[in-house]
């Protein structure tokens, strides 16, 4: 009874409610970053979206599967133990044979994985056991003009995985700009969901690491609230799954 009382009082918790351990099955629930398009900021996004989802409470992973390497060097770089950053561990690429064996691991709650920008052989088995695969765009005319290489991409994670959830991210916006009104148009007259949440150009988007930490080590309080606000937004369209 007093066990019963203490579990439903964390779960109608305000802030246990967007922990995605009260929405995951036995395996970890895994998001992919993903665009063939370079520098879109596919590992930024993947390194602290798994810091915002740890500071929640729940335990996150990442997985570098980007051969540039780029989360595995910060890591190496800034990472005491060479495991952890604000809580997220990585799990090195040399850790596991298969990407299904990542399913295994429900000591997390969430594995984020960060690819590389072309269409690697791996993302053949990536994308069937992701869960959401969020593809970063930026609001400029080169990106505009990638478009449709964006649309591919979505269409190809749900030809592998039809259960996937997917949703674009504008990321890198100049608020004054009309690409981000554009560039969402775009994708939505092709039924590509365009979330809600933008993610500034912000400069401590470009030096967190040196916190040895995440965004939500800096003091920039608006680029923690996109990168919440993004967190809350997936959590969101995966719990209605
Ligand atoms: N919202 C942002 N505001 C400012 N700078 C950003 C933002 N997002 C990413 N950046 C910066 O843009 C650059 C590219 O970002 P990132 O490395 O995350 O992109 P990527 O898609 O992973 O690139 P690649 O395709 O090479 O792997 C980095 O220097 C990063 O610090
Ligand atoms: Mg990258």
């Amino acid at each position: 009874m007093f066990f019963t009382l203490i579990r439903t009082f964390f779960y109608l918790c305000p802030s246990n409610s967007k922990k995605l351990q009260t929405i995951m099955s036995d395996s970890p629930i895994i998001i992919t970053l993903s665009h063939q398009k370079g520098g879109v900021g596919k590992s930024t996004l993947a390194f602290n979206l798994a810091a915002y989802f740890q500071k929640q409470g729940d335990a996150c992973a990442v997985v570098d599967s980007d051969l540039q390497g780029t989360i595995t060097e910060i890591y190496n770089n800034f990472s005491e133990d060479k495991e952890t950053i604000a809580g997220v561990k990585l799990i090195r690429r040399s850790a596991f044979k298969d990407y299904k064996e990542l399913l295994k691991l429900n000591q997390f709650a969430l594995i984020v994985i960060d690819t590389p920008p072309y269409l690697s052989e791996e993302l053949n088995q990536i994308y069937p056991l992701s869960d959401f695969v969020l593809v970063p765009t930026k609001p400029s005319v080169k990106d505009y003009l990638a478009i449709s290489k964006t649309i591919n991409l979505i269409r190809m994670a749900k030809a592998a995985n039809p259960n996937v959830e997917t949703g674009v991210v504008i990321n890198m916006a100049v608020h004054s700009s009309k690409f981000n009104a554009i560039i969402r148009e775009e994708l939505e007259k092709e039924d590509v969901r365009v979330l809600k949440t933008e993610i500034g150009q912000r400069v401590e988007f470009t030096r967190y690491e040196l916190y040895a930490g995440s965004i939500f080590d800096t003091d920039d309080e608006k680029a923690q609230a996109e990168i919440a606000a993004l967190g809350k937004e997936v959590f969101t369209i995966l719990s209605n799954n």
